[in-house]
Protein backbone atom coordinates (compact mmCIF):
# COMPACT_ATOMS: atom_id res chain seq x y z
CA UNK A 1 0.00 0.00 0.00
CA UNK A 2 2.64 2.25 0.85
CA UNK A 3 4.51 1.60 -2.72
CA UNK A 4 1.56 1.83 -3.82
CA UNK A 5 0.71 5.39 -2.54
CA UNK A 6 4.61 6.53 -3.11
CA UNK A 7 3.99 5.29 -7.03
CA UNK A 8 1.11 6.94 -7.94
CA UNK A 9 1.46 10.36 -5.85
CA UNK A 10 5.47 11.32 -6.63
CA UNK A 11 4.47 11.24 -10.72
CA UNK A 12 1.51 13.07 -9.87
CA UNK A 13 3.75 15.84 -7.94
CA UNK A 14 6.13 15.70 -10.39
CA UNK A 15 3.89 16.57 -13.48
CA UNK A 16 1.91 19.06 -12.11
CA UNK A 17 3.96 21.09 -9.06
CA UNK A 18 1.16 23.21 -8.66
CA UNK A 19 -0.54 21.33 -6.75
CA UNK A 20 1.86 21.90 -4.34
CA UNK A 21 1.28 25.24 -3.66
CA UNK A 22 -2.09 25.97 -2.84
CA UNK A 23 -4.37 27.44 -5.19
CA UNK A 24 -3.35 27.90 -9.40
CA UNK A 25 -4.87 30.22 -11.62
CA UNK A 26 -4.99 30.84 -15.55
CA UNK A 27 -4.45 33.56 -17.41
CA UNK A 28 -4.38 34.18 -20.80
CA UNK A 29 -2.28 36.61 -22.53
CA UNK A 30 -3.37 37.51 -25.72
CA UNK A 31 -1.07 39.61 -28.08
CA UNK A 32 0.12 40.75 -31.35
CA UNK A 33 3.20 43.20 -32.25
CA UNK A 34 4.76 44.13 -35.51
CA UNK A 35 1.63 44.68 -37.40
CA UNK A 36 2.67 47.39 -39.43
CA UNK A 37 -0.25 48.58 -41.07
CA UNK A 38 -1.38 45.39 -42.36
CA UNK A 39 -5.20 46.22 -41.84
CA UNK A 40 -6.35 43.25 -43.47
CA UNK A 41 -4.75 40.71 -45.86
CA UNK A 42 -4.96 42.08 -49.66
CA UNK A 43 -6.62 38.15 -50.82
CA UNK A 44 -4.43 38.38 -53.74
CA UNK A 45 -3.71 34.17 -53.15
CA UNK A 46 -5.46 32.18 -50.73
CA UNK A 47 -2.18 31.10 -49.38
CA UNK A 48 -1.31 34.60 -47.99
CA UNK A 49 -5.26 35.61 -46.89
CA UNK A 50 -3.94 35.53 -43.32
CA UNK A 51 -4.39 37.96 -40.20
CA UNK A 52 -6.71 40.85 -40.52
CA UNK A 53 -8.71 43.33 -37.74
CA UNK A 54 -11.71 41.96 -38.80
CA UNK A 55 -10.92 38.32 -37.69
CA UNK A 56 -8.99 39.47 -34.92
CA UNK A 57 -11.22 40.68 -33.56
CA UNK A 58 -14.11 37.88 -34.73
CA UNK A 59 -11.86 35.39 -33.35
CA UNK A 60 -12.02 37.03 -29.92
CA UNK A 61 -16.25 38.04 -30.24
CA UNK A 62 -16.31 34.19 -30.44
CA UNK A 63 -14.10 32.96 -27.67
CA UNK A 64 -14.02 35.67 -25.16
CA UNK A 65 -15.78 33.03 -22.27
CA UNK A 66 -13.06 30.07 -23.08
CA UNK A 67 -10.30 32.68 -23.45
CA UNK A 68 -11.13 34.39 -19.79
CA UNK A 69 -9.48 35.49 -18.04
CA UNK A 70 -7.53 37.27 -20.49
CA UNK A 71 -5.58 40.38 -20.65
CA UNK A 72 -4.98 41.93 -24.63
CA UNK A 73 -1.84 43.69 -26.05
CA UNK A 74 -0.30 45.07 -28.55
CA UNK A 75 3.47 45.44 -28.38
CA UNK A 76 3.84 48.10 -30.62
CA UNK A 77 4.70 48.75 -34.82
CA UNK A 78 1.31 48.24 -35.60
CA UNK A 79 1.27 51.31 -37.75
CA UNK A 80 3.45 51.57 -40.97
CA UNK A 81 5.15 55.14 -42.21
CA UNK A 82 3.36 58.68 -41.86
CA UNK A 83 1.64 58.92 -45.18
CA UNK A 84 -1.91 60.59 -45.48
CA UNK A 85 -3.31 56.73 -46.22
CA UNK A 86 -1.52 55.44 -43.29
CA UNK A 87 -2.92 58.25 -40.99
CA UNK A 88 -6.29 56.94 -42.26
CA UNK A 89 -5.10 53.42 -41.24
CA UNK A 90 -4.03 54.44 -37.97
CA UNK A 91 -7.91 55.37 -37.23
CA UNK A 92 -8.87 52.33 -38.10
CA UNK A 93 -6.62 50.35 -36.36
CA UNK A 94 -7.18 52.54 -32.90
CA UNK A 95 -10.73 51.56 -33.50
CA UNK A 96 -10.58 48.03 -34.33
CA UNK A 97 -8.25 48.39 -30.92
CA UNK A 98 -10.99 49.71 -28.71
CA UNK A 99 -14.09 47.18 -30.29
CA UNK A 100 -11.51 44.49 -29.55
CA UNK A 101 -10.81 46.27 -25.48
CA UNK A 102 -7.24 46.15 -25.32
CA UNK A 103 -5.80 46.49 -22.29
CA UNK A 104 -2.54 48.12 -23.42
CA UNK A 105 -1.00 49.02 -26.81
CA UNK A 106 2.91 50.50 -27.00
CA UNK A 107 3.76 52.89 -29.58
CA UNK A 108 6.90 52.33 -30.53
CA UNK A 109 9.85 52.75 -33.44
CA UNK A 110 6.63 53.21 -35.87
CA UNK A 111 4.11 55.17 -34.27
CA UNK A 112 7.01 57.51 -32.74
CA UNK A 113 6.96 58.65 -36.70
CA UNK A 114 3.00 59.81 -36.04
CA UNK A 115 3.22 63.71 -34.40
CA UNK A 116 1.48 64.04 -30.93
CA UNK A 117 -1.10 66.19 -31.78
CA UNK A 118 -2.51 63.16 -34.78
CA UNK A 119 -2.72 60.85 -31.50
CA UNK A 120 -4.12 63.07 -29.16
CA UNK A 121 -7.87 63.97 -30.09
CA UNK A 122 -7.96 60.02 -31.41
CA UNK A 123 -7.01 58.57 -28.11
CA UNK A 124 -9.23 60.55 -25.97
CA UNK A 125 -11.87 59.55 -29.08
CA UNK A 126 -11.17 55.41 -28.87
CA UNK A 127 -10.20 55.50 -25.63
CA UNK A 128 -7.01 53.05 -25.85
CA UNK A 129 -4.44 52.58 -23.21
CA UNK A 130 -1.27 53.70 -24.66
CA UNK A 131 2.07 53.63 -23.05
CA UNK A 132 5.46 54.48 -24.70
CA UNK A 133 8.25 56.03 -23.24
CA UNK A 134 8.20 59.63 -25.43
CA UNK A 135 6.86 62.66 -23.74
CA UNK A 136 3.61 63.06 -22.15
CA UNK A 137 2.87 59.19 -22.51
CA UNK A 138 2.31 57.06 -19.92
CA UNK A 139 5.49 53.97 -19.47
CA UNK A 140 3.11 51.80 -17.43
CA UNK A 141 -0.10 50.56 -17.10
CA UNK A 142 -2.29 48.64 -14.28
CA UNK A 143 -4.49 46.22 -14.88
CA UNK A 144 -6.75 43.76 -12.87
CA UNK A 145 -8.19 40.57 -14.68
CA UNK A 146 -10.35 38.11 -12.00
CA UNK A 147 -7.20 37.81 -8.86
CA UNK A 148 -4.59 39.17 -11.17
CA UNK A 149 -2.64 42.43 -10.70
CA UNK A 150 -0.50 43.00 -13.95
CA UNK A 151 1.77 45.49 -14.37
CA UNK A 152 2.44 46.07 -18.44
CA UNK A 153 5.21 48.81 -19.50
CA UNK A 154 7.55 49.83 -21.78
CA UNK A 155 10.14 50.57 -19.95
CA UNK A 156 12.91 47.98 -18.71
CA UNK A 157 13.58 49.39 -15.38
CA UNK A 158 9.66 49.61 -14.22
CA UNK A 159 8.80 46.40 -13.18
CA UNK A 160 6.96 46.07 -10.13
CA UNK A 161 7.27 43.74 -7.19
CA UNK A 162 4.49 41.09 -6.19
CA UNK A 163 2.60 41.69 -9.56
CA UNK A 164 2.49 39.96 -12.95
CA UNK A 165 4.89 41.89 -15.28
CA UNK A 166 4.71 42.04 -19.09
CA UNK A 167 6.97 44.07 -20.89
CA UNK A 168 6.32 45.20 -24.74
CA UNK A 169 9.36 46.18 -26.32
CA UNK A 170 10.96 46.34 -30.26
CA UNK A 171 14.18 46.02 -28.92
CA UNK A 172 16.28 42.86 -30.18
CA UNK A 173 16.69 39.44 -28.47
CA UNK A 174 20.19 39.55 -27.82
CA UNK A 175 19.31 43.29 -25.62
CA UNK A 176 16.44 41.91 -23.58
CA UNK A 177 17.74 38.40 -22.71
CA UNK A 178 19.56 39.64 -19.59
CA UNK A 179 16.90 41.40 -18.66
CA UNK A 180 15.53 40.85 -14.92
CA UNK A 181 12.08 41.00 -12.88
CA UNK A 182 10.06 40.24 -16.26
CA UNK A 183 7.71 37.78 -16.34
CA UNK A 184 7.03 37.81 -19.91
CA UNK A 185 8.05 40.08 -22.77
CA UNK A 186 6.75 40.66 -26.01
CA UNK A 187 8.58 41.83 -29.04
CA UNK A 188 7.19 43.91 -31.97
CA UNK A 189 10.86 43.62 -34.21
CA UNK A 190 9.29 41.65 -36.12
CA UNK A 191 11.57 38.40 -35.01
CA UNK A 192 9.91 35.53 -35.70
CA UNK A 193 9.44 32.82 -32.50
CA UNK A 194 7.80 30.25 -33.38
CA UNK A 195 8.25 28.90 -29.88
CA UNK A 196 8.57 31.27 -26.68
CA UNK A 197 12.22 31.66 -25.78
CA UNK A 198 12.89 31.48 -22.03
CA UNK A 199 16.04 33.37 -19.97
CA UNK A 200 16.29 34.41 -17.03
CA UNK A 201 12.94 33.15 -15.73
CA UNK A 202 11.39 35.13 -18.17
CA UNK A 203 8.92 34.30 -21.45
CA UNK A 204 9.85 36.10 -24.29
CA UNK A 205 7.19 35.81 -26.83
CA UNK A 206 6.81 37.63 -30.19
CA UNK A 207 4.28 39.27 -32.60
CA UNK A 208 3.17 37.07 -35.49
CA UNK A 209 4.62 39.82 -38.44
CA UNK A 210 1.64 41.19 -40.08
CA UNK A 211 -0.41 40.02 -37.58
CA UNK A 212 -1.16 36.89 -39.63
CA UNK A 213 -1.76 35.37 -36.56
CA UNK A 214 -3.03 35.71 -32.43
CA UNK A 215 -0.58 35.14 -30.06
CA UNK A 216 -1.82 33.28 -27.24
CA UNK A 217 0.39 32.74 -23.84
CA UNK A 218 -1.54 30.47 -21.13
CA UNK A 219 0.26 30.98 -17.25
CA UNK A 220 -0.47 28.81 -14.69
CA UNK A 221 0.41 31.27 -11.60
CA UNK A 222 0.12 30.58 -8.05
CA UNK A 223 -1.20 32.38 -4.97
CA UNK A 224 2.01 34.09 -4.52
CA UNK A 225 1.95 35.67 -7.97
CA UNK A 226 4.72 32.94 -9.24
CA UNK A 227 4.44 31.52 -12.87
CA UNK A 228 4.58 27.49 -12.58
CA UNK A 229 4.14 26.89 -15.89
CA UNK A 230 3.19 28.06 -19.37
CA UNK A 231 1.64 27.00 -22.68
CA UNK A 232 1.55 28.61 -25.95
CA UNK A 233 -0.20 28.45 -29.27
CA UNK A 234 -0.80 30.43 -32.57
CA UNK A 235 -4.70 31.45 -33.70
CA UNK A 236 -4.61 31.20 -37.36
CA UNK A 237 -6.65 33.89 -38.54
CA UNK A 238 -7.69 32.17 -41.82
CA UNK A 239 -11.02 32.79 -43.80
CA UNK A 240 -12.84 30.28 -42.04
CA UNK A 241 -12.50 32.75 -38.74
CA UNK A 242 -15.83 34.98 -38.90
CA UNK A 243 -15.22 38.14 -38.56
CA UNK A 244 -16.46 41.20 -36.62
CA UNK A 245 -19.34 43.23 -37.82
CA UNK A 246 -18.54 46.12 -35.84
CA UNK A 247 -14.11 45.99 -37.14
CA UNK A 248 -15.67 45.46 -40.86
CA UNK A 249 -17.96 48.25 -40.38
CA UNK A 250 -14.85 50.52 -39.37
CA UNK A 251 -12.71 48.83 -42.21
CA UNK A 252 -15.59 50.41 -44.94
CA UNK A 253 -15.20 53.72 -43.32
CA UNK A 254 -11.48 53.56 -43.74
CA UNK A 255 -12.17 52.20 -47.48
CA UNK A 256 -14.38 55.48 -47.97
CA UNK A 257 -11.46 57.61 -46.66
CA UNK A 258 -9.07 56.16 -48.91
CA UNK A 259 -10.94 56.54 -51.89
CA UNK A 260 -11.70 60.23 -50.70
CA UNK A 261 -7.79 60.23 -51.11
CA UNK A 262 -7.30 60.49 -54.72
CA UNK A 263 -10.40 62.45 -55.28
CA UNK A 264 -8.99 65.22 -52.61
CA UNK A 265 -5.53 64.84 -54.91
CA UNK A 266 -7.00 66.97 -57.84
CA UNK A 267 -6.75 66.22 -61.13
CA UNK A 268 -4.44 63.48 -63.07
CA UNK A 269 -1.37 64.84 -64.32
CA UNK A 270 -2.35 66.10 -67.60
CA UNK A 271 -0.04 64.25 -70.10
CA UNK A 272 -1.01 60.80 -70.68
CA UNK A 273 1.79 58.83 -71.62
CA UNK A 274 0.29 55.67 -71.29
CA UNK A 275 -2.38 54.71 -74.36
CA UNK A 276 -4.20 51.87 -72.85
CA UNK A 277 -5.05 48.97 -75.08
CA UNK A 278 -7.49 49.87 -77.16
CA UNK A 279 -4.77 51.54 -78.89
CA UNK A 280 -2.67 48.84 -78.78
CA UNK A 281 -5.28 46.90 -80.63
CA UNK A 282 -5.58 49.00 -83.69
CA UNK A 283 -2.76 47.23 -84.90
CA UNK A 284 -2.27 44.13 -82.91
CA UNK A 285 -6.23 42.86 -82.31
CA UNK A 286 -5.01 39.69 -81.80
CA UNK A 287 -2.61 39.99 -79.23
CA UNK A 288 -5.55 41.74 -77.88
CA UNK A 289 -7.95 39.34 -77.93
CA UNK A 290 -5.25 36.35 -76.38
CA UNK A 291 -4.75 38.78 -73.73
CA UNK A 292 -8.52 39.41 -72.77
CA UNK A 293 -7.93 35.33 -72.00
CA UNK A 294 -5.29 36.52 -69.13
CA UNK A 295 -6.34 36.93 -65.49
CA UNK A 296 -4.87 40.08 -66.42
CA UNK A 297 -7.70 41.75 -68.35
CA UNK A 298 -10.14 41.56 -65.32
CA UNK A 299 -7.43 42.38 -62.75
CA UNK A 300 -9.35 45.83 -61.71
CA UNK A 301 -12.74 44.08 -61.47
CA UNK A 302 -11.27 41.64 -58.67
CA UNK A 303 -10.55 45.11 -56.98
CA UNK A 304 -14.36 46.09 -57.46
CA UNK A 305 -15.52 42.57 -56.57
CA UNK A 306 -13.21 43.26 -52.94
CA UNK A 307 -14.67 47.04 -52.98
CA UNK A 308 -11.16 48.40 -53.46
CA UNK A 309 -11.03 50.06 -56.43
CA UNK A 310 -10.18 53.22 -55.10
CA UNK A 311 -7.31 52.11 -52.69
CA UNK A 312 -3.90 53.22 -54.11
CA UNK A 313 -2.25 49.63 -52.30
CA UNK A 314 -4.42 47.50 -54.44
CA UNK A 315 -4.29 49.86 -57.36
CA UNK A 316 -0.57 49.82 -58.34
CA UNK A 317 -0.39 46.50 -59.26
CA UNK A 318 -3.74 46.19 -60.66
CA UNK A 319 -3.67 48.74 -63.45
CA UNK A 320 -0.94 50.16 -65.40
CA UNK A 321 1.32 52.84 -64.92
CA UNK A 322 -0.16 54.04 -61.35
CA UNK A 323 1.79 56.43 -59.60
CA UNK A 324 3.98 57.11 -62.32
CA UNK A 325 3.79 60.10 -65.07
CA UNK A 326 0.40 59.83 -67.34
CA UNK A 327 -0.20 55.99 -65.59
CA UNK A 328 -3.98 55.15 -63.96
CA UNK A 329 -5.09 57.71 -61.60
CA UNK A 330 -8.54 56.63 -61.23
CA UNK A 331 -11.51 54.68 -62.57
CA UNK A 332 -13.37 57.92 -63.29
CA UNK A 333 -10.70 60.15 -65.02
CA UNK A 334 -8.53 57.05 -66.57
CA UNK A 335 -10.96 54.11 -67.57
CA UNK A 336 -8.82 53.33 -70.23
CA UNK A 337 -5.98 52.34 -67.90
CA UNK A 338 -7.49 49.90 -65.74
CA UNK A 339 -6.46 46.32 -65.59
CA UNK A 340 -2.46 44.41 -65.90
CA UNK A 341 -2.27 46.20 -70.01
CA UNK A 342 -0.34 45.69 -72.75
CA UNK A 343 2.34 48.48 -70.87
CA UNK A 344 2.22 46.92 -68.03
CA UNK A 345 4.98 44.45 -69.68
CA UNK A 346 5.60 46.50 -72.73
CA UNK A 347 5.98 49.30 -71.19
CA UNK A 348 4.53 52.48 -72.31
CA UNK A 349 3.83 53.19 -75.77
CA UNK A 350 3.70 57.00 -76.71
CA UNK A 351 7.53 56.01 -78.94
CA UNK A 352 6.63 53.13 -80.35
CA UNK A 353 3.73 55.01 -81.78
CA UNK A 354 5.75 57.04 -83.61
CA UNK A 355 8.26 54.59 -84.88
CA UNK A 356 7.21 51.11 -85.17
CA UNK A 357 10.57 50.31 -85.48
CA UNK A 358 11.65 51.48 -81.48
CA UNK A 359 11.67 48.48 -80.14
CA UNK A 360 9.46 48.13 -76.95
CA UNK A 361 10.49 47.16 -73.77
CA UNK A 362 11.86 43.62 -74.05
CA UNK A 363 9.42 41.48 -71.37
CA UNK A 364 11.62 39.46 -69.20
CA UNK A 365 10.97 38.06 -65.77
CA UNK A 366 11.74 41.38 -63.93
CA UNK A 367 9.07 43.05 -65.23
CA UNK A 368 6.77 40.33 -63.61
CA UNK A 369 8.27 40.41 -60.19
CA UNK A 370 6.86 44.45 -59.95
CA UNK A 371 3.28 42.92 -58.98
CA UNK A 372 4.25 38.84 -58.85
CA UNK A 373 5.52 39.27 -55.00
CA UNK A 374 5.83 36.52 -52.02
CA UNK A 375 2.69 38.12 -50.64
CA UNK A 376 0.78 38.50 -53.53
CA UNK A 377 1.92 35.39 -55.65
CA UNK A 378 3.42 32.80 -53.64
CA UNK A 379 3.44 30.37 -56.43
CA UNK A 380 5.01 32.18 -58.97
CA UNK A 381 6.94 30.81 -61.09
CA UNK A 382 7.97 32.22 -64.29
CA UNK A 383 8.17 29.65 -67.03
CA UNK A 384 5.32 28.26 -65.72
CA UNK A 385 3.37 31.61 -65.13
CA UNK A 386 5.07 33.20 -68.54
CA UNK A 387 3.27 29.85 -70.27
CA UNK A 388 -0.31 30.99 -69.13
CA UNK A 389 -0.11 34.14 -70.33
CA UNK A 390 1.69 33.87 -73.84
CA UNK A 391 -0.25 35.22 -76.89
CA UNK A 392 -1.44 32.49 -78.64
C1 LIG B 1 -0.44 52.20 -85.56
C2 LIG B 1 -0.15 50.81 -85.39
C3 LIG B 1 0.44 50.36 -84.09
C4 LIG B 1 0.00 50.65 -82.85
C5 LIG B 1 -1.16 51.56 -82.42
C6 LIG B 1 0.83 49.88 -81.95
N1 LIG B 1 1.74 49.18 -82.64
FE1 LIG B 1 3.05 47.83 -81.88
N2 LIG B 1 3.79 47.47 -83.72
C7 LIG B 1 3.32 48.04 -84.86
C8 LIG B 1 4.08 47.54 -85.99
C9 LIG B 1 3.88 47.95 -87.44
C10 LIG B 1 5.04 46.66 -85.44
C11 LIG B 1 6.07 45.89 -86.17
C12 LIG B 1 7.35 46.64 -86.17
C13 LIG B 1 8.47 45.85 -86.69
O1 LIG B 1 8.33 44.62 -86.74
O2 LIG B 1 9.50 46.44 -86.97
C14 LIG B 1 4.80 46.62 -84.02
C15 LIG B 1 5.52 45.85 -83.14
C16 LIG B 1 5.21 45.70 -81.78
C17 LIG B 1 5.84 44.78 -80.89
C18 LIG B 1 6.92 43.79 -81.24
C19 LIG B 1 8.18 44.48 -81.62
C20 LIG B 1 9.19 44.48 -80.55
O3 LIG B 1 9.79 45.52 -80.36
O4 LIG B 1 9.38 43.45 -79.89
C21 LIG B 1 5.27 44.96 -79.67
C22 LIG B 1 5.58 44.21 -78.39
C23 LIG B 1 4.29 46.00 -79.82
N3 LIG B 1 4.28 46.43 -81.10
C24 LIG B 1 3.50 46.45 -78.80
C25 LIG B 1 2.60 47.47 -78.93
C26 LIG B 1 1.85 48.01 -77.83
C27 LIG B 1 1.96 47.55 -76.37
C28 LIG B 1 1.05 48.97 -78.32
C29 LIG B 1 0.09 49.85 -77.56
C30 LIG B 1 0.70 50.71 -76.57
C31 LIG B 1 1.30 49.05 -79.73
N4 LIG B 1 2.25 48.13 -80.06
C32 LIG B 1 0.64 49.92 -80.58
C33 LIG B 1 2.26 48.91 -84.98
C34 LIG B 1 1.55 49.43 -83.95
C1 LIG C 1 1.29 45.50 -63.10
C2 LIG C 1 1.33 44.28 -62.31
C3 LIG C 1 1.58 42.96 -62.99
C4 LIG C 1 2.61 42.64 -63.86
C5 LIG C 1 3.72 43.54 -64.38
C6 LIG C 1 2.43 41.24 -64.16
N1 LIG C 1 1.32 40.75 -63.53
FE1 LIG C 1 0.57 38.87 -63.68
N2 LIG C 1 -0.99 39.37 -62.49
C7 LIG C 1 -1.17 40.61 -61.91
C8 LIG C 1 -2.44 40.62 -61.24
C9 LIG C 1 -3.01 41.79 -60.46
C10 LIG C 1 -3.01 39.36 -61.42
C11 LIG C 1 -4.35 38.88 -60.86
C12 LIG C 1 -5.45 39.36 -61.71
C13 LIG C 1 -6.78 38.99 -61.08
O1 LIG C 1 -7.20 37.82 -61.16
O2 LIG C 1 -7.39 39.89 -60.49
C14 LIG C 1 -2.05 38.60 -62.21
C15 LIG C 1 -2.27 37.29 -62.62
C16 LIG C 1 -1.36 36.56 -63.37
C17 LIG C 1 -1.54 35.19 -63.76
C18 LIG C 1 -2.73 34.33 -63.43
C19 LIG C 1 -2.38 33.46 -62.26
C20 LIG C 1 -3.08 32.16 -62.26
O3 LIG C 1 -2.71 31.33 -61.41
O4 LIG C 1 -3.96 31.93 -63.08
C21 LIG C 1 -0.43 34.83 -64.47
C22 LIG C 1 -0.16 33.48 -65.06
C23 LIG C 1 0.44 35.97 -64.53
N3 LIG C 1 -0.18 37.01 -63.85
C24 LIG C 1 1.66 35.99 -65.16
C25 LIG C 1 2.47 37.11 -65.30
C26 LIG C 1 3.73 37.12 -65.97
C27 LIG C 1 4.43 35.92 -66.58
C28 LIG C 1 4.19 38.40 -65.92
C29 LIG C 1 5.47 38.96 -66.50
C30 LIG C 1 5.72 38.65 -67.89
C31 LIG C 1 3.19 39.18 -65.23
N4 LIG C 1 2.17 38.37 -64.85
C32 LIG C 1 3.28 40.54 -64.99
C33 LIG C 1 -0.33 41.68 -61.97
C34 LIG C 1 0.79 41.76 -62.79
C1 LIG D 1 2.46 43.98 -55.35
C2 LIG D 1 1.35 43.87 -56.29
C3 LIG D 1 -0.05 43.69 -55.77
C4 LIG D 1 -0.71 44.48 -54.85
C5 LIG D 1 -0.16 45.67 -54.08
C6 LIG D 1 -2.03 43.95 -54.74
N1 LIG D 1 -2.18 42.88 -55.59
FE1 LIG D 1 -3.84 41.70 -55.73
N2 LIG D 1 -2.83 40.44 -56.98
C7 LIG D 1 -1.52 40.61 -57.39
C8 LIG D 1 -1.11 39.46 -58.15
C9 LIG D 1 0.26 39.26 -58.77
C10 LIG D 1 -2.20 38.57 -58.18
C11 LIG D 1 -2.24 37.19 -58.83
C12 LIG D 1 -1.60 36.21 -57.88
C13 LIG D 1 -1.45 34.82 -58.42
O1 LIG D 1 -2.47 34.21 -58.82
O2 LIG D 1 -0.31 34.32 -58.42
C14 LIG D 1 -3.28 39.23 -57.44
C15 LIG D 1 -4.57 38.71 -57.27
C16 LIG D 1 -5.58 39.36 -56.61
C17 LIG D 1 -6.94 38.88 -56.52
C18 LIG D 1 -7.48 37.67 -57.21
C19 LIG D 1 -7.55 36.51 -56.29
C20 LIG D 1 -8.24 35.33 -56.94
O3 LIG D 1 -7.74 34.22 -56.77
O4 LIG D 1 -9.22 35.54 -57.63
C21 LIG D 1 -7.64 39.77 -55.75
C22 LIG D 1 -9.09 39.72 -55.35
C23 LIG D 1 -6.70 40.80 -55.36
N3 LIG D 1 -5.48 40.52 -55.90
C24 LIG D 1 -7.05 41.90 -54.56
C25 LIG D 1 -6.13 42.85 -54.12
C26 LIG D 1 -6.46 43.87 -53.17
C27 LIG D 1 -7.81 44.08 -52.53
C28 LIG D 1 -5.32 44.59 -52.96
C29 LIG D 1 -5.09 45.74 -52.02
C30 LIG D 1 -5.41 45.51 -50.64
C31 LIG D 1 -4.28 44.00 -53.81
N4 LIG D 1 -4.82 42.95 -54.50
C32 LIG D 1 -3.00 44.48 -53.90
C33 LIG D 1 -0.71 41.70 -57.14
C34 LIG D 1 -0.99 42.69 -56.22
C1 LIG E 1 1.89 39.91 -68.72
C2 LIG E 1 2.73 40.53 -69.68
C3 LIG E 1 2.18 40.88 -71.03
C4 LIG E 1 1.05 41.61 -71.31
C5 LIG E 1 0.07 42.18 -70.31
C6 LIG E 1 1.00 41.72 -72.72
N1 LIG E 1 2.04 41.09 -73.30
FE1 LIG E 1 2.54 41.10 -75.26
N2 LIG E 1 4.09 39.87 -74.89
C7 LIG E 1 4.46 39.41 -73.65
C8 LIG E 1 5.51 38.44 -73.81
C9 LIG E 1 6.17 37.67 -72.68
C10 LIG E 1 5.80 38.37 -75.19
C11 LIG E 1 6.80 37.45 -75.90
C12 LIG E 1 6.25 36.05 -75.91
C13 LIG E 1 5.02 35.92 -76.77
O1 LIG E 1 5.10 36.13 -77.96
O2 LIG E 1 3.96 35.62 -76.21
C14 LIG E 1 4.89 39.30 -75.84
C15 LIG E 1 4.87 39.57 -77.19
C16 LIG E 1 4.10 40.54 -77.80
C17 LIG E 1 4.20 40.99 -79.18
C18 LIG E 1 5.27 40.61 -80.12
C19 LIG E 1 5.18 39.29 -80.68
C20 LIG E 1 6.34 39.08 -81.64
O3 LIG E 1 6.05 38.63 -82.72
O4 LIG E 1 7.45 39.42 -81.26
C21 LIG E 1 3.22 41.89 -79.40
C22 LIG E 1 2.93 42.64 -80.67
C23 LIG E 1 2.51 42.02 -78.16
N3 LIG E 1 3.06 41.20 -77.22
C24 LIG E 1 1.44 42.85 -78.00
C25 LIG E 1 0.72 42.95 -76.83
C26 LIG E 1 -0.50 43.69 -76.72
C27 LIG E 1 -1.15 44.48 -77.83
C28 LIG E 1 -0.91 43.53 -75.43
C29 LIG E 1 -2.17 44.09 -74.79
C30 LIG E 1 -3.40 43.68 -75.41
C31 LIG E 1 0.05 42.73 -74.74
N4 LIG E 1 1.02 42.36 -75.63
C32 LIG E 1 -0.01 42.40 -73.39
C33 LIG E 1 3.92 39.79 -72.45
C34 LIG E 1 2.79 40.54 -72.30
Amino acid sequence: MRFFVLYVLIPFVMLFPSVMHGQVKTLNIVYTGGVNGKLEPCGCSPKTDFGGVARRAGYLTEHRKTLSPYILVDAGNFLDKDTPQERLKAEAMLKAFSIMKYDAAAFLKMEKEFPYSFFSGLLKKYKIPVISDMPRYRQSISTKRDAFDVNVSVNPMNYQKGRLNVLLTDQPIPEIKHLKGWDVIILSSGEILEEPLKANGTIIVSGYPKGERLGILTLQIDSSGEVLEFKHRWQALGKDVKEDVNVRKALKEYGAGVAGLLKGAGKPLAEISYLGVSKCGECHQPFVESWKKTRHAGAFSSLERAGKSGDPECIKCHTVGFGEKGGFYSAKTTPMLTNVQCEACHGYGREHLLDFSKPVQPVAEYVCLKCHIKSTSPDFNYPVYLEKIKHK
